[in-house]
């Protein structure tokens, strides 16, 4: 494939849930340009909607409003938060400031991937929760008085964070919280400053002050940079052209998976940086590369956990044996990412395998053929789809619906590219 022209990847994911989750807490009216429209950011929006807050219906192109009140009101029925790990986990934060139960829920995938790393200190703080499922969803959530938090995460994690944030932010109470290892995306730290609060980092702590107000806002979300990793890697496997992913969010806390691309020996250099809201927003420049193996360490994986499926399958074209170092987490995600990146990279004809928390995979350069079963994965469906973008490749992922989680329209602008390219 020769791939060329300047392409756009809808809005950041994590950026969305949380200005609209924000949203729902300032009093009066904000408007958004830019937001994901996916489904995920829909089960965000209609659980708020459940809420008492009035969002706007989410679609392509249009500005989103919230109409608030400054808290959230008790829902009548359960929220149903999909397949969205972000809106469940830190809605829990959310709704733990607030004197009110909520019982949450979720597709089949959502209810199988564990909350107590949110519930046990947020229980700590003073919320109780009544759980029916073990360590999944569904699980109801009482809020009430809080106390202040001081808290060593077990994990690096920007979920976990972000609700034990907003849970001092609805409590009024003081967080300070310290990651493991690496640190995770920080959208909450900046947007949370953003609108005037104090969040000090120190020796690795993150300490947030509860003095503060949100007033209604108006605010553009930059492109996702984990959408523009599938167009970026489908650039670096082409056999021509130059790819340009324009105004896409370039906070550091998310592109590490730009490094190891270099590393790789895939240069993405980043042009017309700009800030937005307190987050860098630029244009990402991609061409064909000729990839050696690296090693990704274990203080980098937070910093491009997302991005895992498609350096795996950049890596399984690369020279030479990749390891990824500590990739557990990949096993509580939408599927068992990390035994589902090593089966579909096997099932293509690539050598790849699981040792221990660490995951190996060998470069080749035969043409991949076989079935994908993505088990309803968005990444791992549009990781696998860019590795069907190599010359004589045969791959087909059992369902390419999936990718409208986080990239509605993923197959329509992966066939444009080329498109653009050959015009
Ligand atoms: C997200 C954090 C990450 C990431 C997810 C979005 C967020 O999850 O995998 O897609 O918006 O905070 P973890 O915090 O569980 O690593």
């Amino acid at each position: 494939m020769i791939v060329g022209g300047t392409v756009r990847v809808p809005g950041d994911k994590s950026i969305t849930h949380r200005v609209l989750l924000l949203a729902a807490m300032a009093r009066g009216t904000s408007r958004i340009g830019g937001a994901l429209t996916s489904l995920d950011a829909r089960s965000t929006a209609r659980v708020l909607r459940q809420l008492g807050a009035a969002v706007s219906p989410l679609r392509p192109g249009s500005v989103v409003s919230v109409e608030a009140r400054g808290r959230l009101r008790r829902a009548e029925a359960a929220l149903d938060c999909g397949n969205s790990g972000t809106t469940a986990r830190l809605l829990l934060g959310l709704l733990s400031g607030h004197r009110f139960a909520s019982t949450l829920t979720g597709d089949g995938s959502l209810r199988r991937r564990p909350m107590r790393r949110v519930t046990v200190p947020l229980a700590r703080m003073g919320a109780r929760f009544t759980e029916s499922n073990g360590d999944g969803l569904p699980l109801t959530v009482r809020g009430g008085a809080l106390v202040p938090l001081r808290y060593e995460m077990p994990m690096s994690s920007a979920q976990v964070k972000s609700s034990l944030l907003l849970a001092g932010l609805a409590g009024g109470v003081e967080v300070e919280l310290r990651e493991p290892h690496g640190r995770s995306r920080d959208h909450s730290e900046r947007l949370l400053r953003a609108f005037g609060y104090r969040v000090e980092e120190e020796a690795g702590w993150i300490r947030f002050s509860p003095i503060g107000r949100i007033g209604a806002f108006e605010l553009q979300v930059p492109g996702d940079p984990s959408s523009a990793a599938f167009l970026v890697g489908a650039a670096v496997l082409a056999e021509g052209g130059e790819l340009r992913i324009a105004r896409v969010g370039v906070n550091p806390t998310r592109t590490g998976f730009l490094g190891v691309l270099e590393r790789m020996g895939a240069r993405v250099p980043v042009e017309d940086v700009a800030d937005h809201f307190g987050e860098p927003v630029g244009d990402l420049l991609t061409r064909p590369a000729a990839l050696r193996a690296t090693e990704v360490l274990a203080g980098e994986i937070p910093g491009l956990i997302d991005e895992i499926p498609l350096l795996a399958v950049l890596a399984s074209r690369a020279e030479g044996l990749t390891i990824f170092r500590q990739v557990g987490e990949l096993r509580v995600k939408e599927s068992d990412r990390l035994g589902l990146i090593a089966e579909n990279l096997r099932s293509v004809g690539s050598r790849a395998e699981v040792v221990g928390d660490d995951l190996h995979v060998e470069g080749g350069s035969e043409p991949p053929r076989g079935p994908v079963r993505s088990a309803g994965d968005h990444r791992l469906a549009m990781a696998f789809a860019v590795l069907g973008t190599v010359a004589g490749a045969r791959i087909r992922v059992d369902d390419m619906a999936c990718a409208a989680v986080s990239f509605p329209g993923f197959p329509e602008v992966l066939r444009g590219l080329a498109r653009r390219a050959r015009s």
